[in-house]
């Protein structure tokens, strides 16, 4: 199949959470199956920044394209790479009013606010590109609210024009929170007649809602964990798209994401010190530890706990969780590191938790892939007491590297983790520790667990074992995916009969 994945970022070009390594790890998977996989995104600031870096050389496709946006017309054009080791071809639209930024999306804490008119140019830029340089898809998989204006489209539009004859769109929701609200003079923007502004389409209480459009147009819907999939379809974790998910449960699917292990992989990972594998563990691991405490400036020392998160902050992730019952958990002979950026108010805590427990917490705000292996390799365990979690990278992250995470059951942290009890110790099964309630309480519980289990170095060990044994690449997903796109395309067949 000819399969474009159209995505607001992609690794490594442009990051700031999950999505851009799945769009990345996904096509590659998909690539490696035979497909033929081109991937579209904005061309950011952040990327010519990395050209500095050893990325894959960009060039101008020579293409340009012009498009009406707010009364006047605003011209884009289209750079290219290829993905390193694979037939991936990788799309930029570069419009440098729109894209050339310090950040992706938002700066100090305030979103752009011209995000609706920047995505809804993207969508419709990725349609004109998909036409005007023949790549004729068969599948256009679009990712989150900044491509949801694309299914619409297509269905309104493209559908008879020449190059999308056999075109289905396939709509991936990494996280309901993010819908691209925006007011309803908007609607202008996204090139869609008046008369899809309707509560079954385009709207919600009044506004303009992407996340919806694309979830009301898409041939087929997907979501990135099996239980976050559950989870959406109620009132609680439908973010007022419950209905409508209800309504298209029969074309939603959760698929639990991959992992790339060619980059997160303890036994070659560039950004560590050494390395370690099942077979030999300890000694590695120990170096990684005794290298992050050095390099974040905690005391080296191998036998203490070391607790670590690496995290947008957010509302999501359970900050205020931990914020409640850091005392608590400072009270024990533990360590703490945390790397993040993102709400103010998080980052005022971390630094402020840092500054009062000298040699017990650590905090590095800011964004630093580097450090995020280093911190997933020299850590014993991984913090992520998520309020919701579509599916979570980091613990598979974690689970790989012999770093127990300690979660929160819920979403695809709910299918990736098994609880530690004299059961699934027994069996082998054990990879973590899992807590329910959303409370300060249950996590410092937890938390205590891990550290009653670390002082039973065989028990701990088994459990490095048990979770680094899992085979997390994204081969299955990647079939799943496929599949998905087949069902895509029956669909839009019998619409078109
Ligand atoms: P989300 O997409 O909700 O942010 P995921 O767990 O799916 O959560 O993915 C987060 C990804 O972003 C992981 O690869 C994680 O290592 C990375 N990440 C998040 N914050 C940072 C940071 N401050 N520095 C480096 N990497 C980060
Ligand atoms: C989102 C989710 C996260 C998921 C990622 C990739 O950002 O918050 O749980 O892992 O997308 O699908």
């Amino acid at each position: 199949m000819r399969i474009v994945m159209a995505a607001s970022e992609a690794v490594p070009f442009s990051k700031t959470g999950g999505l851009a390594d799945v769009s990345t790890a996904l096509a590659k998977a998909l690539d490696a199956l035979g497909h033929d996989v081109t991937i579209i995104i904005p061309d950011y600031r952040e990327l010519r920044l990395k050209q500095q870096e050893k990325l894959p050389t960009v060039a101008d496709t020579g293409m340009r394209f012009s498009l009406s946006m707010n009364g006047r017309y605003v011209n884009g054009g289209v750079n290219w790479t290829m993905l390193p080791d694979t037939s991936v071809k990788v799309l930029m639209i570069s419009q440098p009013y729109y894209f050339d930024r310090p950040q992706l999306y938002m700066e100090a804490g305030e979103g752009y606010r011209d995000s609706c008119e920047r995505y809804c140019f993207f969508s419709r830029a990725v349609l004109e590109v998909c036409q005007q340089m023949v790549l004729r898809p068969d599948i256009i998989h679009c990712n989150d609210w900044q491509t949801g204006l694309i299914p619409a489209l297509l269905h309104a539009h493209h559908a008879r024009r020449p190059g999308f004859e056999n075109a289905a769109s396939v709509m991936t929701l990494h996280n309901m929170a993010y819908q691209g609200r925006f007011w309803h003079l908007d609607m202008h923007l996204t090139a869609m007649e008046w008369r899809y502004f309707n509560m079954r389409q385009m709207e919600m209480f009044g506004d303009l809602n992407l996340l919806k459009t694309g979830i009301a147009f898409a041939d087929q819907v997907t979501t990135v964990s099996p239980t976050y999939a559950k989870e959406i379809c109620s009132p609680e974790g439908g973010e007022g798209l419950d209905s409508l998910l209800t309504y298209r449960n029969g074309d939603l699917v959760g698929i639990l994401n991959g992992i790339d292990d060619t980059v997160w992989d303890p036994s070659a990972d560039p950004h560590l010190p050494a390395h370690y594998s099942t077979a030999a563990i300890k000694p590695g691991k120990a170096e990684c530890k005794a290298a992050l405490q050095k390099r974040v400036g905690l005391p080296d020392r191998p036998n203490v706990p070391l607790f670590g998160m690496v995290s947008r902050m957010s509302d999501q992730k359970g900050l205020d969780l931990l914020a409640d019952c850091a005392d608590r958990l400072l009270f024990h002979d533990i360590q703490m590191v945390f790397l993040g950026t993102g709400d103010p108010h998080f980052e005022n805590f971390l630094q402020h938790l840092a500054e009062h427990n000298p040699g017990k917490v650590a905090a590095v705000i800011g964004f630093d892939d580097g450090l995020a292996h280093q911190i997933e390799a020299g850590v014993d365990s991984f913090l992520m007491p998520s309020r919701f979690e579509p599916c979570g990278l980091n613990q598979m992250y974690s689970l790989r590297y012999g770093t127990l995470p300690v979660v929160r059951l819920v979403g695809g942290l709910a299918d990736s983790v098994v609880d530690v009890n004299p059961a699934t110790i027994q069996d082998n099964t054990a990879t973590g520790f899992v807590f329910e309630e959303y409370s300060s309480t249950a996590l410092a519980e937890a938390v205590e667990r891990a550290v009653e289990v670390y002082r039973q170095p065989d028990v701990w060990h088994q459990l490095m074992i048990n979770g680094m044994s899992i085979d997390w690449s994204w081969h299955t997903s990647a079939m799943r995916y496929a599949d998905v796109y087949r069902q895509a395309l029956e669909r839009r067949h019998d619409r078109a009969n």
